[in-house]
């Protein structure tokens, strides 16, 4: 039986849910890495044919302030880590793809995410590159895309290489375009260096590049945002990611935003939600469409996006490779461990690098592809979720509220729903995710951890504990 709506959870706006199960460091943690293996690579009649792959590569050459994401710096680590890094990735893949589950290991796109992917070497990336393709066969449209920053994607010499070797899409953050909000917010690129990045993607003839945008910024006002949204507009990128700002508990960064140290205003959830509202107006008019709760699209099809709704709905693997990565495999969801030593040394020894993991039943199965599909914007087929019926009251609920419509085959978000795609998926949550997300979240309080991946992303050295509490959204 589903709760009904808890009318609270619609107070503030939660970001978007991209992984689902929740795991929980108290209760999944993974104490023998070897027997999770065997259980996970057990061949099932019910896994779905669909898969595709994210490596994370936790390196950047200079660490946002934001940024809650398990990365590092490149300066505190020698070239030799690095070049084991990537070794221990290509090992990742290779046991993945030799497991025996996928009757032919095929993937439907692969996602290089970080960090920053492209401050690996050229060498490093490609040998990664030829990995993946040797291991498996990327479906020959597929999207094979990479996370970079804008000074690292002005190298063309470099992205005309990793495009030799398949890659076809890579994503970079903006975030801003103002001057002073940028150098508070710890971003590294100058505007100049933004538009070497894009003069460079045209040069190198790559098919699609995406940016990212975010809002609800301390000391971000509309006029500000939009007229961010106006210059990235002008430089015609294929995607436009927005993102509105997450304060994960604990961090350095929500600690200073609190207290307004170095700050004059905070972001509040009204200016969230009416950023994003504004930002959908602005973007509509300019003939950009919203094709995920987040992604705002040039007014065609992309392959990319086709192919992750397909994946979604059909409750596909999705295979996370590197330190931090999440991963659902064949009805099973894990975490690697945040750590890149911990995570070279759990490859070079042979061992899946599992921090947390679960397997879970069909039912939770269900649950999963309700709570992805708002943020995929998806209009989903009834009839791939299992027992759709049991969803019934939440559904009707939601419809009440405006936020979801249905017709007898397919369920979809409503245009005000787009705006609460979080809120909606969190409707979806099994009895026992619910509990396990507070468990989860409250176990972060206790032992000072970024409630995101509960790791040490952020979080400040030998501070003490803070009281201040905002609703369990990681
Ligand atoms: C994991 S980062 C990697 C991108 C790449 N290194 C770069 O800087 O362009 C991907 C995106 O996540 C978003 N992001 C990072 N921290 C965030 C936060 N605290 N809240 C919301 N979005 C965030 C940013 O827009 C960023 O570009
Ligand atoms: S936003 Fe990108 S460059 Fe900045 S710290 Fe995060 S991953 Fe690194």
């Amino acid at each position: 039986m589903v709760n009904k709506l808890s009318i609270d959870t619609f107070q503030s706006r939660l970001r978007e849910f991209f992984y689902y199960p929740k795991l929980n460091r108290e209760s999944d943690a993974v104490d023998d890495p070897a027997a999770f293996e065997h259980e996970m690579f057990t061949p099932r009649t019910d896994m779905s044919p669909l898969t595709s792959l994210y490596i994370h590569v936790p390196f950047c050459n200079y660490l946002c302030h934001f940024c809650g994401f398990y990365k590092e710096l490149n300066q505190q680590y020698p070239e030799e880590t690095r070049q084991r890094y990537t070794d221990s990735v290509r090992a990742e893949i290779r046991r993945y793809a030799r497991s025996g589950i996928f009757a032919e290991p095929t993937l439907e796109y692969v996602e290089f995410g970080g960090g920053t992917p492209t401050s690996l070497t050229a060498d490093q990336l490609a040998s990664i590159l030829d990995t993946v393709g040797e291991e498996f066969t990327v479906r020959s449209n597929a999207t094979v895309t990479m996370e970079g920053d804008a000074i690292t994607l002005g190298d063309t010499q470099k992205l005309r290489r990793l495009r030799e070797h398949g890659l076809n899409r890579v994503s970079f953050g903006i975030q801003t375009l103002h001057e002073p909000l940028r150098r508070k917010l710890g971003l590294k690129p100058t505007i100049g260096e933004v538009r070497g990045a894009v003069d460079s993607i045209r040069t190198v003839g790559l098919p699609e590049y995406a940016t990212d945008i975010m809002y609800n910024l301390p000391d971000q006002d509309v006029d500000m945002l939009l007229s961010d949204a106006e210059e990235i507009l002008a430089l015609e990128p294929d995607y436009i990611d927005a993102y509105s700002l997450t304060l994960w508990e604990n961090t350095g960064f929500k600690n200073r935003v609190d207290e307004g140290r170095g700050f004059s205003s905070q972001p509040t959830n009204d200016q969230n939600v009416e950023m994003f509202e504004r930002l959908k107006a602005l973007m509509t008019d300019r003939s950009m469409r919203l094709s995920r709760s987040y992604t705002f699209t040039q007014n065609r099809d992309y392959n990319y996006i086709r192919a992750s709704r397909q994946l979604i709905s059909s409750g596909g693997n999705m295979i996370g490779i590197g330190a931090s990565s999440r991963g659902y495999v064949n009805g099973a969801h894990y975490t690697n461990v945040s750590s890149i030593p911990g995570y070279i040394q759990a490859l070079e020894q042979g061992r899946l690098p599992f921090d947390v993991a679960q397997s879970y039943d069909a039912t939770e199965h269900a649950h999963r592809i309700m709570v992805l599909f708002p943020s995929m914007l998806l209009e989903l087929e009834k009839s791939k979720v299992p027992d759709f019926e049991r969803f019934r009251a939440t559904v009707d609920n939601l419809k009440d509220r405006g936020l979801l419509w249905e017709d007898k085959t397919t369920l979809g978000i409503t245009d005000s729903g787009n705006t609460w795609a979080g809120n909606i998926s969190r409707e979806f949550f099994s009895d026992e995710q619910r509990k396990v997300m507070t468990r989860s979240f409250m176990y972060s309080l206790r032992h000072r951890l970024n409630p995101y991946n509960q790791d040490q992303s952020g979080v400040p050295k030998n501070r003490t504990r803070r009281t201040v509490r905002t609703e369990p959204g990681a």
